[in-house]
């Protein structure tokens, strides 16, 4: 296949997808004590119509913890994570960095990963499938090993999702790269060197993976229309602690002055916003009252504006972050996803749960994945009335959804199906949970823990 296509991915489907089968087979094989591990075909039973009330305790971020990671790959000295989230996209990443050569060991929420040597500069195929984001080790190897084979993560049940953008930021720093086979083959002889990026789109993914082989180039790399999500300032901060040279961190124009090496450091990864914004809508579907412990307001800035229009409480509490619905209705808002500080396309799922349930009708626009609309079948199944026009769906509030059982198509859908479950009349069985262990940790003990009635179950 052509070079430019498979690397803008064209050759994945782009339609109403059928979930591909990398995304079936995903493993769960976590390391240490796994509290949300169990058969692959485990459900999720939900027994609706209770509010949450309590504290729930928000853990390190997936999406901050997965690039941290690979920078490990850039140093020979130990790099300390902590905060740590216990999941099966953390196994994965950990997986491919020890066939890299990553030394690594592991206690409670602390990672020590040294890579003093890179034995391997193969991403092989059977690991990077599991997990798009493994595609983050091509900037480190390259930028270090001055070489790296990584294989095209592929299709995925959300989007196409290229990495022609990562690629050709990589060209211009002169990597010399081909697709071969379903393989990036990227060279640099002499080593990446400092160039003017000016990215098309942002991409959180590409800016991370530029930032990261960028600490390692000659001269100054300076990246325009980066993204600026927080896991990106997370990152950049860590990276400085290593010897980096970065300025415009949390800013759309990140400078990068590359130094010769990078030495270890201790980081502790940022709070996981998806999940307190996750455990927010739940708390005000369910008309509760909870605290998300170690939440970051900051963080969900654009999800608290919109559900305060939706007639939620929600501030800022004891250093996290409070939300309240008891006795008042919902009100239907409309929403549209944006690269950070808009409203974060991981969480337009679970607000179109809450809408369902709203007064009035709410119009949620998907301006950042082209596919992510297939919680809605499985939200209608429930009762919810919801009408797809391309990129934006109808949601117009139903007096009651009803439990029923349905089907988790990937992380932050399966969110959705949670919460529209934690406000169901009777009961509702969730299938393909290995979907939510990619990215909730603990996520029944921390919805039981808070009032919910939530079991998991073998098929
Ligand atoms: C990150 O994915 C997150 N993953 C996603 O979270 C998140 O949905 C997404 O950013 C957007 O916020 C991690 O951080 C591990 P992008 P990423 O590159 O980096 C297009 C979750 O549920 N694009 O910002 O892959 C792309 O197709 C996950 O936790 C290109 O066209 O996202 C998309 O339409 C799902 N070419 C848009 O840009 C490229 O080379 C944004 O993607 C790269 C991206």
């Amino acid at each position: 296949m052509d070079v430019e296509l498979l690397a803008r991915g064209d050759g994945h489907a782009h339609g109403p997808v059928v979930l591909p089968p990398a995304e079936e087979r995903t493993e769960k094989v976590l390391r240490g004590p796994a509290k949300t591990t169990g058969p692959v075909m485990d459900k999720i039973r939900i027994r609706g119509g209770r509010p949450l009330n309590g504290t729930i305790a928000i853990g390190g971020a997936k999406n901050a913890a997965l690039p941290l990671m690979a920078a490990s790959l850039l140093t020979d000295q130990k790099l300390t994570l902590t905060n740590v989230p216990e999941l099966a996209d953390i196994e994965t990443l950990l997986r491919l960095l020890e066939q890299h050569g990553v030394e690594m060991s592991r206690e409670n929420r602390r990672l020590d990963l040294t890579g003093s040597e890179i034995i391997s500069t193969t991403a092989p195929y059977e690991l990077v499938r599991k997990m798009r984001a493994s595609v983050l080790v091509l900037g480190p190897i390259l930028a270090r090993a001055h070489q790296a084979k990584v294989s095209l993560p592929g299709g995925c049940a959300i989007g196409a999702r290229p990495v022609d953008l990562h690629l050709k930021a990589l060209t211009q720093m002169g990597a010399d790269i081909t697709v071969e086979q379903g393989y990036i083959e990227a060279q640099a002889k002499n080593g990446l060197r400092g160039a003017h990026i000016v990215f098309p789109q942002v991409s959180v993914g590409a800016t991370e993976n530029i930032l990261l082989a960028a600490t390692l180039a000659e001269g100054e790399t300076i990246l325009e229309n980066a993204a600026r999500e927080p896991e990106i300032s997370d990152l950049a901060h860590c990276l400085i602690a290593m010897g980096a040279q970065i300025e415009g961190v949390g800013s759309d124009r990140l400078t990068i002055t590359g130094v010769k090496a990078l030495h270890g450091t201790t980081h502790a990864i940022m709070p996981d916003r998806i999940e307190a914004g996750t455990y927010a809508i739940a708390t005000a579907i369910t008309g509760g009252t909870v605290e998300l412990e170690g939440a970051r307001l900051d963080h969900i800035d654009a999800l608290a504006h919109k559900m305060r229009e939706a007639g939620v409480t929600i501030d800022e509490r004891n250093g996290g972050v409070f939300v309240n619905r008891a006795n008042r209705d919902l009100i239907g808002v409309d929403a549209m996803t944006e690269p950070f500080p808009g409203f974060p396309t991981d969480l337009q799922a679970q607000f179109m749960a809450l809408m369902t349930r709203a007064k009035g009708a709410s119009m949620l626009t998907e301006t950042i994945f082209e596919n992510r609309f297939m919680h809605v079948p499985e939200l209608q199944r429930m009762g919810a009335n919801i009408n797809l026009h391309g990129s934006s769906a109808m949601v117009r509030g139903v007096g009651k959804l009803t439990g029923a059982p349905v089907m988790a198509s990937d992380l932050r859908a399966s969110a959705s199906l949670v919460i529209a479950a934690l406000a169901a009349e009777g009961e509702t069985e969730i299938a393909r949970v290995y979907h939510l262990d990619r990215g909730y940790e603990c996520l029944e003990q921390k919805l039981t823990g808070v009032g919910a009635e939530v079991e998991r179950v073998g098929d």
